[in-house]
């Protein structure tokens, strides 16, 4: 696989042709970390949903696998996750060989079509090759709706405390939870849907799951991406912290708190299984936006996955913070390194890591090519602005050509880790305290870096594609 079209990203996800939208199913089982995905074989525009799959040892390297669900009499394959049945509570697998289960719904176009409102259940799908073949269950669905249209994306997790699988669901403009002993028979808990949060679209693709900050206080956090209503318009991300008890969730903050203040990063979720001993919370999102995501200038594929990032809790004041890091193992992506030292800098690489130190809260640093296209990115106390209206082609859609503003809510901007790729950005500030992810498409890279306001001396990594 080569891989080296214009656009193509070089150590980010994308499928091998075609279309893709949310991470779906993620799961870490005997030494692999498994990606699913939303894909159409058959387009590079949304269609009838399949499971896309892939498989890394460290996160960092992928390989393809072929097609691991496809649609069926049920409907098309929407979103979901992936457990490891351990206890074989299922009774799919074996409790020598637990069945990895996925968890999705299908959306049945026929019943949508004919303006029924109970299209969207919820499926199961086993596996006991290691992801590699996949029966459908007989049984399903094994969740049908109450009624409401918008009724999707199950993401499950075993609850030690109550001996119980509980999956959160998205519900239109709500989360619902349910229960259940055997991933089978599912009961209903409880709704969330507090009347300060974020309800400008309707709400996807959530997950549920405890974090401990560094002096052991546990809190539950839970994401729900929004469509549209993200801060930069269309999708984003919110979360929430508080407290779950095994039926309700409850939160302790009290304003919408966005996981990525890009335009470009939507439907992300956490892998579950990761062992004990790695202990990390990973995540990863699509770096898409559905305003423009079935138009952008790229060919055969359309869309990537941000870089795999772990996440932390920290208190902040009363509050809680969540933070995004790139995971450490991209470090292996470096070639080789650099100082920055000046002002104007030539960039060796049209992949980068950059890891600067700001002088103060004003700070303007440009990335340009010879076309005069470029993305400007600029601090001031207030606020984080990522231009990207002369960053290459934009007039595939005509709000794609904005300039995203992040409120920066008392952070200090001190330092900045930037992932560049062939088309797209990532600024982690203050290690993940804030975070904003963009994608762009120059016509050639930008290879002029323009700093002012930073430390005099800075770091520049160049990073190797996964490709080749
Ligand atoms: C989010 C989403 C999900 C749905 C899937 C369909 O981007 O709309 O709610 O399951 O995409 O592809």
């Amino acid at each position: 696989l080569v891989f080296n079209e214009p656009f193509r990203p070089q150590y980010h996800f994308s499928p091998p042709s075609q279309w893709m939208n949310d991470p779906n199913g993620m799961v870490y089982w005997d030494g692999e970390y498994h990606l699913f995905y939303q894909y159409y074989p058959d387009s590079n525009v949304w269609g009838p949903m399949h499971w896309g799959h892939a498989v890394s040892k460290d996160l960092v390297y992928w390989e393809h696998l072929p097609v691991a669900l496809y649609p069926d009499e049920n409907g098309w394959i929407f979103s979901g996750s992936a457990v490891i049945d351990h206890q074989n509570t299922s009774g799919l697998g074996t409790k020598e060989n637990p069945a990895m289960v996925a968890i999705f719904t299908f959306h049945d176009p026929v019943g949508e079509k004919n303006g029924r409102d109970d299209f969207q259940t919820q499926g199961i799908a086993y596996s006991t090759d290691k992801g590699r073949t996949w029966t459908m269950y007989e049984g399903n669905p094994v969740l049908k709706g109450p009624g409401i249209k918008d009724f999707r994306d199950p993401k499950v997790f075993w609850h030690t405390e109550s001996n119980l699988w509980i999956m959160s669901l998205a519900v239109k403009d709500k989360i619902s939870f349910y229960a259940s002993p055997n991933l089978i028979d599912w009961t209903y808990l409880s709704d969330f849907n507090p009347a300060w949060a974020a309800y400008g679209g309707v709400w996807e693709c959530p997950d549920l799951f405890p974090l401990t900050t560094e002096d052991g206080e546990t809190k539950w956090i839970l994401f729900v991406s929004i469509n549209p209503g993200g801060p930069q318009g269309g999708s984003a991300t919110q979360y929430f912290i508080g407290d779950f008890d095994g039926t309700t969730f409850k939160t302790t903050t009290q304003s919408v708190k966005w996981l990525d203040w890009g335009a470009d990063n939507y439907a992300g979720v956490t892998w579950s299984n990761v062992p004990e001993t790695d202990g990390r919370r990973l995540f990863i999102g699509w770096m898409g936006n559905w305003n423009y995501a079935q138009v952008v200038p790229t060919h055969p594929w359309r869309s990537a996955m941000t870089v795999p990032r772990s996440l932390h809790l920290s208190k902040k004041g009363d509050d809680y913070l969540l933070l995004s890091r790139p995971i450490e193992e991209l470090k292996k992506l470096r070639a080789s390194q650099a100082e920055i030292k000046g002002e104007k800098i030539q960039l060796e690489n049209e992949l980068m890591e950059l890891d600067l130190r700001t002088k103060s809260s004003d700070f303007r640093l440009e990335l340009a090519n010879a076309f005069g296209e470029k993305l400007v990115l600029t601090g001031d106390k207030e606020n984080l602005r990522l231009d990207r209206s002369q960053s290459g082609i934009i007039d595939f859609e005509k709000g794609f050509a904005n300039a995203q503003i992040a409120s920066l809510n008392e952070i200090a901007v001190e330092t900045l880790t930037i992932y560049l790729d062939r088309s797209s950005i990532e600024v982690f500030v203050n290690g993940g305290e804030l975070v904003l992810t963009s994608i762009q498409f120059p016509k050639q890279p930008y290879d002029k870096l323009r700093l002012e306001g930073f430390e005099p001396s800075n770091r520049a990594y160049s990073l190797k594609s996964i490709w080749r």
